[in-house]
C-alpha cells in the first residue's frame, strides 16, 4: 500500500492521512468487505437494527461501504449512499441491486457533500467516522444536509471502557491505522462534541467499543 503522508498529527496522535490514502486502503479492502459482510452483520446487525430501524424518509448513509446498513432501514425509506471508494461502491451496487428501497449511490467525499442544505430527513453513518481524514468537517456536513427537524444517527466504534482491551487498542492503534486508515481507539462522543452537532442520546455496548449516537443538526 502506498501512503503519501507520514507526518504525525499533533491533534489526534495519528499521522495525517489524505483522501488518496483512504481510497487506496478501501480499494484494497473492497472485496474482503463484501465477502466478510456476514461477519460484520453478525457483530453489528443488532446495533444497526436498534439505531436505524425507525429512520424515516430520505436517508443518507455517509461512508456507506458495501451498503450494509441499507437492509436495516424500513422499506418505505429512500436510501442514498455515498462513499469515497469506487471499488467499494461497485460491491455495494451489486449487493443493493434487488433492494426493496429506492436506492442511489454516489462517489463523494463525506467532508464535502455535494447536496443542498436540508436535503435529507435522516443522515446515518456506521463505523466510518474513524476513517474520515477530518471527522469534524464530515459531521458538520452531515448537519448541513440534514433537515432542521431531522436526525443524525451514528453507529461508531472506539476505545473500550475495559482497561486491558483499551490498552491493547492503544498499543496497536498506529498499526491498525496504517492498515485500515481507522482510528480504532477514538472517543466518538468527544468527536461529536467538537462538531456543530448536538448529541440527544447515546448508549454504548460491546465492552464500550460500540457507541450509538442520536444527534441533531446545529
Ligand atoms: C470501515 S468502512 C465502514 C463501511 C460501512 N458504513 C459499514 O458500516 O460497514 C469505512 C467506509 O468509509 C469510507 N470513507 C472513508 N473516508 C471517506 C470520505 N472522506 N468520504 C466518504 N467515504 C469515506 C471508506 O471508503 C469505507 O467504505
Amino acid at each position: 500500500m502506498s501512503k503519501n503522508n507520514t507526518r504525525p498529527s499533533m491533534l489526534t496522535g495519528y499521522r495525517d492521512h489524505t483522501l488518496a490514502d483512504v481510497k487506496e486502503t478501501y480499494r484494497e479492502q473492497a472485496t474482503t468487505m463484501a465477502n466478510m459482510d456476514w461477519l460484520n452483520q453478525a457483530f453489528t446487525g443488532r446495533y444497526r437494527r436498534a439505531l436505524f430501524g425507525d429512520a424515516t424518509g430520505r436517508v443518507l448513509d455517509v461512508g456507506c461501504g458495501v451498503g450494509t446498513s441499507a437492509q436495516y432501514l424500513g422499506r418505505d425509506t429512500e436510501y442514498v449512499g455515498i462513499d469515497i471508494s469506487d471499488a467499494v461502491l461497485t460491491e455495494a451496487e451489486q449487493r443493493l441491486d434487488d433492494s426493496p428501497q429506492e436506492t442511489t449511490l454516489y462517489e463523494m467525499d463525506a467532508q464535502d457533500l455535494d447536496f443542498p442544505n436540508d436535503s435529507f430527513d435522516t443522515v446515518i453513518s456506521s463505523l466510518s467516522t474513524c476513517t474520515f481524514p477530518n471527522r469534524v468537517e464530515a459531521l458538520s456536513e452531515m448537519g448541513r444536509v440534514c433537515a432542521p427537524d431531522g436526525r443524525i444517527l451514528l453507529l461508531e466504534h472506539g476505545r473500550s471502557s475495559v482497561g486491558p482491551i483499551a490498552r491493547f487498542q492503544d498499543w496497536r492503534a498506529d498499526a491498525h491505522f496504517e492498515k485500515h486508515s481507522c482510528r480504532w481507539n477514538q472517543d466518538p462522543l468527544a468527536v461529536v462534541a467538537e462538531s456543530p452537532l448536538t448529541t440527544i442520546e447515546s448508549s454504548s455496548a460491546f465492552f464500550g467499543m460500540i457507541t450509538a449516537i442520536e444527534a441533531r443538526p446545529a
